[in-house]
């Protein structure tokens, strides 16, 4: 049976909405300031959206597909050049495949002469279909887990990083409310801190306990054999099923496998990108390296130092258990699984 610490009240899930349309404006939760201030700031044309991707003040693959779709919105309201638009915003961040997908549905829809209002319609629709999307998922994940579990999680997948419920996070959810999962582990995601600053704070609020690591505790956590699954979101699948994620989700995956512990990726299938063969052809961020000099603005390097600061990684689909989307569960994938779940040319 459950252990009694982690009943929740199934209406305490999922009340954040970090994405709010506001008929002409998009309100964002800055997602730089959590936990310690939860303030938001106002975007009125494509160019502050853009620069909220490009600064972090929304992150998280499919919740910058829905912040640049917005984007779009604003510029044809306010009868900006939309190619102008959709390239500044296509060029805010080039791992998470969500932000091409999302702008590539309305460049289509502007193409066909949708018009402001039309063009708001659909970005609602994307941002809709992201949470119907993460429900679905959170089921279906939730399924694959033992009663009584304990899982570790990475980065910050949750209603922040999507439209709402999150995608691994939306299995975790999922699995509390269930009674499958007893414990969830968040590691602190450096250097920003996504998982001790966010999902911490989302986990909390949920009134989900969660018990927070250092990065580098994880293959001594899975050493001690409590942890049954490593979830984790993505923001780029290729089509053999390899993984851009978080940086130190690779890691993650291969301590997962010499221990046997299993190893789920969560996702809308808004990330997966048929176009790309296999993991060497998605493009990793790399951020400045003063993210890893300095902490809270203080610097905490020698002066001097050098730094090198890839913001994603690739685990390779054999490192892989199961890939959940909304269309499903792909067990152990590779490219002719993949195929099967998304045809050659996949939802893009
Ligand atoms: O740099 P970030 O914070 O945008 O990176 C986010 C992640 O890597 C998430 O794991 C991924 O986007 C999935 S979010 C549902």
């Amino acid at each position: 049976m459950s252990d009694p610490a982690v009943q929740v009240k199934p209406l305490a899930h999922d009340q954040i909405r970090a994405l709010q349309w506001r008929g002409d404006r998009l309100r964002l939760l800055d997602q730089r300031k959590l936990p310690l201030a939860e303030e938001w700031i106002e975007c009125r044309g494509a160019e502050e959206v853009a620069q909220a991707i490009r600064n972090l003040v929304v992150r998280g693959a499919p919740a910058i597909g829905i912040a640049a779709a917005w984007g779009v919105v604003l510029a044809a309201q306010r009868g900006d050049d939309l190619d102008k638009a959709i390239a500044t915003l296509r060029a805010t961040r080039p791992t998470a495949v969500n932000l091409m997908w999302a702008l590539d549905r309305m460049r289509a829809r502007a193409d066909a002469g949708a018009d402001a209002p039309a063009l708001a319609d659909e970005a609602q629709k994307i941002q809709d279909e992201d949470l119907a999307a993460n429900r679905a998922m959170g089921a279906k994940g939730a399924a694959l887990i033992e009663p009584g579990s304990a899982v570790l999680t990475h980065c910050n997948t949750g209603s922040l990083a999507t439209a709402g419920f999150g995608t691994a996070l939306g299995v975790i959810r999922a699995g509390v409310a269930q009674h499958r999962i007893a414990q969830v582990y968040a590691g602190e995601t450096r250097p920003w801190l996504q998982g001790a600053r966010l999902t911490m704070w989302e986990l909390q609020r949920d009134g989900i306990p969660a018990t927070l690591i250092a990065d580098a505790a994880a293959s001594h956590l899975l050493k001690e054999g409590r942890v049954r699954w490593v979830i984790v979101g993505a923001d780029r699948i290729a089509a053999n099923g390899d993984t851009a994620n978080k940086i130190g989700t690779y890691q993650l995956a291969i301590a997962a496998k010499h221990h046997g512990v299993k190893f789920m990726v969560v996702a809308p299938s808004s990330t997966i990108d048929m176009a790309a063969p296999d993991g060497d052809a998605i493009e990793i961020e790399l951020r400045d390296p003063a993210e890893l000099l300095s902490h809270d603005g203080a610097r905490t390097v020698v002066e001097g130092a050098q730094a090198w600061n890839p913001v994603f990684d690739v685990t390779p689909h054999a490192l892989i258990d199961a890939i959940v989307t909304e269309r499903g569960v792909i067990a152990r994938p590779d490219a002719d699984r993949m195929r099967a779940q998304f045809g050659s040319g996949g939802p893009r």
